[in-house]
């Protein structure tokens, strides 16, 4: 549906893209309305049940899940729907055990937002919390973590690896109070077909699924990502002289904000202790380092010396498409072979 048409939120006047929620109707006007379960990359859930407004003077209804209609009339407060909002804020904070403070996430957290939307004070939101029983987190995976002692069983996780990555590896384990979120079998994710590109990790909005290393950044820096030639924007965080962190670039076409294992967690090479900074020349079967110049005279005097099948060519996804092409052409017309192969077939 396109077009455009008016409804009014909290007697304002505002006008929306026809096909929207009354939640995205609101967000977009600067209106807010508590919410957990919606994020703008996926289908609406209705998990939460946060995000209830009145519509039209009666009826109350999920205005994430509620298609704008022209000349309606929402209210986001009023006596009713303030008490169901603070209800299952409660619930949802009782069953949720954590230390702020420890938590990566303590300054960003959608539920300690919603919390402080409904007036619910930070000691009566630690007298509410603390279940009987502290379930095991999950840290098999090398890259990040699942505590379900802070999830809230928004479904996030579930619907990015859905609808987004495609894979579908996760989905809700057991029943009732006992619902967390689960591989198939539920086991430990390392057992499990994730392929640990952390699309569920970035989207997790109380960190129960979090990064093993979390440093925040003191500046980002816009770039491309190195490893194939897909070209996926990514902003590297920088601190000091060290890169800490990486998250996909949302404009950038060819990825649009998504990345894979490599792109955001495959960045600690640049400042490792072992990585090469000089190249080496093997004597006698040790490798000493080297100058630049004495490294290429060796490789343009064995190049001479090995034309034909005594050569071979193996190139990498970390170059552009024209550097491989014209190194497919090197060693074609001047190396004299066909041996030539790349490390993205591998
Ligand atoms: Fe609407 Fe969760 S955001 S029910």
């Amino acid at each position: 549906m396109t077009g455009k048409l008016e409804l009014t939120i909290d007697d304002q006047k505002v006008e929306v893209v026809a096909g929207s929620s009354v939640l995205e109707a609101a967000l977009a006007n600067d209106i807010s309305i508590p919410h957990l379960c919606h994020h703008p990359d996926l289908k609406p859930a209705g998990a939460c049940r946060t995000c209830g407004v009145e519509i039209d003077g009666g009826r109350m209804a999920m205005s994430c899940q509620t298609p704008v209609a022209a000349g309606m009339k929402v209210r986001t407060s009023s006596p009713a729907v303030d008490h169901a909002r603070r209800t299952t804020l409660e619930l949802l904070i009782a069953d949720h055990y954590t230390d702020c403070l420890a938590c990566p996430l303590n300054t960003d957290c959608d539920l300690l937002k919603a919390a402080a939307h409904v007036g619910i004070s930070r000691e009566r939101l630690e007298r509410m919390r603390g279940p009987s029983e502290l379930l095991p987190v999950d840290r098999s995976n090398p890259f990040f973590e699942y505590d379900p002692n802070k999830c809230i069983v928004c479904g996030i996780c579930v619907r990015t690896c859905d609808e987004i990555v495609g894979l579908g590896v996760l989905d809700f384990v057991n029943r009732g109070y006992r619902t967390v979120i689960g591989t198939f079998g539920n086991k430990p994710f390392i057992d499990s077909v994730c392929e640990s590109c952390g699309e569920c990790v970035v989207r997790c909005p109380v960190s129960a699924l979090a990064p093993k290393q979390a440093e925040l950044p003191a500046r980002e820096v816009q770039t491309t990502c190195v490893y194939c030639g897909v070209g996926c924007g990514i902003y590297l965080g920088v601190k000091g002289n060290r890169v800490v962190s990486a998250r996909g670039d949302r404009q950038r076409p060819s990825n649009q904000g998504s990345l894979c294992v490599k792109g955001r967690y495959g960045y600690r090479f640049i400042n490792h202790p072992e990585r090469l900074a000089t190249p080496l020349i093997k004597n006698n079967g040790r490798f000493d380092k080297a100058s630049w110049d004495e490294a290429l005279d060796l490789i343009a005097k064995n190049f001479t010396a090995n034309k034909g099948e005594q050569f071979a060519a193996f190139t990498s996804a970390k170059c552009t498409n024209e550097e491989n092409y014209l190194l497919q052409k090197f060693t074609r017309a001047v190396m004299r072979t066909n041996t030539i192969d790349h490390c993205a077939r591998l």
